[in-house]
């Protein structure tokens, strides 16, 4: 099977089994991992921010980042298609009490002056005020498209003219940095924090971090704690991630180029813009095809090929690191004989 579903399901490498294997650990909850302790330092540094925090998932580190944010009733701003709204399981409201409105979703193509309209400010007799706007780099259900840096230095100075935080899902932020070429710190230097994937393209089993100041992180502790996510010998998981960032951050620069490739390939069935296609996921629209994306997803599985069916018109293929060169033309072949 080619598994273009997702970047989540990359397997841990023999080395970084190795490195999880000889992982020195201590009780996380009382802040005595060692190899925790490094990961969530070095994250942080690459990220140009003071402190870190390791959770088990990326929906934990942005809804802790959410409720840093946003106090229960007041309003966060965000894309339609967000991925803290609308694939976290409603947690921004049931646990953290968050309001939210939504521009139309743009991914990568946000408009500042769009969300400069739509903030309310403190003190109406009748609504609610804006306190944070979350933004998503690389943006997914948009496919992997990325928010020019100009755009974030927009919404950075709109933040702080309005006093409000500006969070980011940065799930796939190493993907956008490989594609810019925009160093890791500039992107989070924007923002007051981002989560960081670590099972994702980088290929850890487990985990992300969210990054802050040092006085957020201390508050995001207890907010991970109450959410069930103080976790005790975990340097074993960390050390995956700590493998990760250290050795797998230049190589998702090949799952683009195979994302690009397969994009090439079948441009000519009208189904992908490829010019569109910047990191490691493509889309495929099939509102004029005759197959709906269950029909080739099924189709597509039944010839050892696995995507994502995103809605009735609309699928994903994502690259990552444990689909090769050969895959992605036996991917292409298949969907595009498919496809036509
Ligand atoms: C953009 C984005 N943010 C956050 C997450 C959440 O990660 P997790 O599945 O670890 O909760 C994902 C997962 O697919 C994602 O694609």
């Amino acid at each position: 099977m080619v598994d273009l579903r997702s970047d989540t399901f990359t397997t841990p490498t023999p080395e970084m089994r190795a490195a999880m294997a000889a992982a020195e650990v201590g009780d996380d909850v009382y802040g005595e991992d060692p190899t925790v302790n490094t990961l969530q330092d070095e994250v942080a540094a690459l990220l140009g921010h003071e402190a870190g925090l390791f959770t088990p998932t990326g929906s934990m580190a942005n809804q802790i980042g959410l409720q840093l944010a946003v106090p229960p009733g007041e309003e966060l701003l965000a894309d339609a298609a967000a991925h803290v709204l609308i694939y976290e399981m409603g947690a921004a409201a049931a646990y953290g009490g968050i309001s939210s409105r939504t521009w139309p979703a743009a991914g990568g193509a946000l408009d500042p002056a769009l969300v400069e309209s739509m903030i309310r400010v403190p003190g109406g007799y009748d609504t609610n005020a804006t306190r944070a706007i979350a933004v998503e780099q690389t943006h997914n259900r948009s496919g992997g498209t990325v928010i020019p840096l100009d755009t974030l230095r927009s919404l950075r100075a709109l933040c702080d003219r309005y006093d409000l935080v500006l969070h980011c899902d940065g799930a796939r932020l190493w993907n956008a940095h490989v594609a810019t070429g925009v160093p890791l710190d500039v992107y989070g230097r924007l923002f007051d924090s981002v989560s960081v994937c670590l099972s994702k393209g980088l290929g850890a089993p487990v985990g992300s971090v969210l990054v802050s100041s040092r006085a957020a992180v201390a508050r995001a502790r207890v907010i991970r704690k109450r959410l069930g996510g103080g976790m005790r010998q975990v340097g074993i998981i960390a050390a995956g991630g700590l493998h990760a960032v250290r050795h797998h951050i230049p190589r998702l620069a090949e799952d683009h180029v195979n994302a690009a490739r397969l994009a090439r390939a079948l441009a000519s069935t009208g189904v992908v813009d490829a010019d569109a296609v910047r990191t490691n996921i493509v889309l495929l629209d099939l509102s004029k095809s005759s197959l709906d994306a269950a029909a080739l997803a099924d189709a597509a599985r039944a010839r050892g090929v696995l995507i994502s069916d995103m809605g009735p018109r609309k699928a994903r293929l994502v690259t990552h690191m444990n689909v090769t060169r050969p895959d992605i033309d036996h991917a292409a072949a298949v969907l595009a004989d498919l496809l036509t």
